[in-house]
């Protein structure tokens, strides 16, 4: 009896793992089940590009299927190849949902996105994924070394091309003073990592990938200046003669650009340059006072 006793046990305790493991299948199965709404494509041609221009065709997007509340409304925008195209306007009207039409995260409900003329829903996914490099705070990092951190953007980059991209992006400044270098382990989603040596991680990654079409959302949180001026000067070897499209946060950016879109509620309601903007758009002139003459 007495030996019986803690497998009998044992038992009755089974019945709370299971119960927690099914639940917690309830929760992953439908996110596991999206993974496919994005066809990859690869039984299609390869995106062939030339200088990177970007053409929205009347796109309305929303997040949910119901159609009222449209995220994105009747876009119709054009962003010239190796150049410079700031989208700005309040929090929430829609430039990063904007933004993530381009490497298809999402795909328009309506409407067409084409880059250099081709419709990127037409072509195989990877091609299309190969010609665009995402920078922000937000980037996806890996409980792993700095090293392979990068690596990540080109898995068959040899050592002094990572060396390099860390060089261009001012990441080796940081990295340097680490006890283990690059291969310093950088924590669960680079939980080790400040914001502004996350946004540097993100940077060499795209100086490896090296590829022609660059979406930036620049970051809301302030830096400090010196930082703040090392990741500006990365940023501007990065986009050189690039397609880039930049969610602008700061005055310099926007000088720097050389088309401007205002959007509101989901609506590109204004475009131009800064001084055209100033005498002409009234949400321009509102949306910089309040955000940007400040910082
Ligand atoms: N994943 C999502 N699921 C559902 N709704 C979303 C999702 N992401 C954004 N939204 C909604 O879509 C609208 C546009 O959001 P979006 O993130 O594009 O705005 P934004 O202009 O980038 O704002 P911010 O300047 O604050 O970053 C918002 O109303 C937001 O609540
Ligand atoms: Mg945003």
């Amino acid at each position: 009896m007495m030996l019986a006793y803690q497998p009998v046990k044992s038992l009755a305790t089974i019945n709370v793992g299971v119960n927690q493991g099914l639940s917690a299948s309830k929760r992953i199965l439908p996110i596991i089940d999206t993974v496919n709404l994005i066809g990859i494509n690869e039984d299609k041609i390869n995106l062939n590009l030339e200088n990177g221009s970007i053409d929205c065709k009347n796109i309305n997007f929303n997040y949910s299927t119901n159609l009222e509340n449209k995220v994105l409304k009747n876009i119709n925008i054009k962003i010239n190849g190796g150049k410079m195209t700031a989208l700005v306007g309040q929090s929430g009207s829609g430039k990063s949902t904007l933004l993530s039409l381009i490497p298809r995260i999402y795909d328009p409900k309506t409407g067409i996105l084409e880059i250099d003329g081709q419709n990127i829903k037409e072509v195989n996914l990877f091609s299309l994924r190969k010609e665009i490099s995402i920078v922000d705070q937000n980037v996806t990092l890996f409980d792993d070394t700095i090293f392979n951190n990068i690596k990540y953007a080109k898995p068959d980059a040899n050592d002094d091309e990572i060396y390099e991209a860390a060089k261009l992006s001012m990441c080796s400044e940081f990295i340097d003073k680490l006890e283990n270098k690059y291969q310093t382990l950088i924590g669960e989603n680079g939980v080790r990592l400040s914001g502004g040596e996350k946004q540097r991680l993100s940077i060499a990654r795209a100086f490896l990938k090296n590829s022609k079409i660059i979406l930036l959302d620049e970051a809301t949180s302030s830096l400090d200046s010196e930082t703040e001026e090392k990741i500006q000067k990365a940023l501007d070897k990065l986009t050189l003669n690039k397609t880039t499209v930049v969610i602008a946060h700061r005055l310099s950016t926007i000088l720097n650009s050389d088309n401007i879109y205002v959007m509101e509620k989901g609506m590109v309601v204004d475009s131009g340059n800064h001084e055209e903007l100033l005498t002409k758009s009234d949400t321009y002139k509102n949306y910089y006072n309040k955000q940007i003459n400040k910082s």
